[in-house]
């Protein structure tokens, strides 16, 4: 069972002044997945802040799977890929290439969200839009690919070159 933090960017979420529907649900489907989600957090659009706590997450608590939720749209605030990139030491572009291949049969603007994915030491961080139905769609297009990543990552299993027939 692989350990995972579940990140809430959101202004008014962290005010106080919108109930955080995201970050549960995001929690709710990676438990139903089997994995062990340890912390969770709801924090403002800033990009210190979200780099700071994305380095938490892999440096000190050495999580498995990061997901963080919101802030990757458009808006000025928007800034949560800037900040994933910053901490990221290598980039997984196939993780947000499917989920928006996935999306986009749903709603043509999920080209419109600028989710990233990346790995920062023995940590996989992966950014998701913020409302329900969009993590919906996006989390469940790539939940089942993402324990065989993590395996390798994480030492369990280096190569699937053997797997491959
Ligand atoms: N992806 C899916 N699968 N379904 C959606 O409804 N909404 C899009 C996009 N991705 C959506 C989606 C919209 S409207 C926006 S603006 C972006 O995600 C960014 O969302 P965010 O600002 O909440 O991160």
């Amino acid at each position: 069972m692989f350990t995972a933090a579940v990140i809430t960017v959101s202004d008014k979420g962290s005010a106080g002044l919108r109930e955080d529907t995201g970050g549960p649900l995001v929690c709710q489907m990676l438990k139903d997945a089997g994995y062990d989600v340890v912390y969770t957090s709801i924090i403002p659009d800033e990009q210190d802040q979200i780099s700071a706590e994305l380095i938490k997450t892999a440096d000190e608590l050495d999580i498995a799977l990061t997901v963080t939720t919101g802030g990757t749209g458009f808006s000025p605030r928007d800034v949560t890929p800037e900040a994933t990139i910053a901490v990221c030491q290598r980039m997984t572009p196939g993780i947000p290439e499917a989920r928006r291949f996935e999306s986009m049969k749903v709603t043509n603007r999920a080209m419109l969200s600028r989710s990233q994915a990346g790995i920062r030491g023995y940590t996989l961080i992966v950014n998701l839009p913020g409302s329900p139905k969009a993590i919906r769609e996006n989390l469940a297009a790539v939940l089942p690919s993402l324990d065989h990543g993590l395996e390798m990552l994480r030492g369990e299993k280096r190569d699937c070159a053997d797997d491959a027939k």
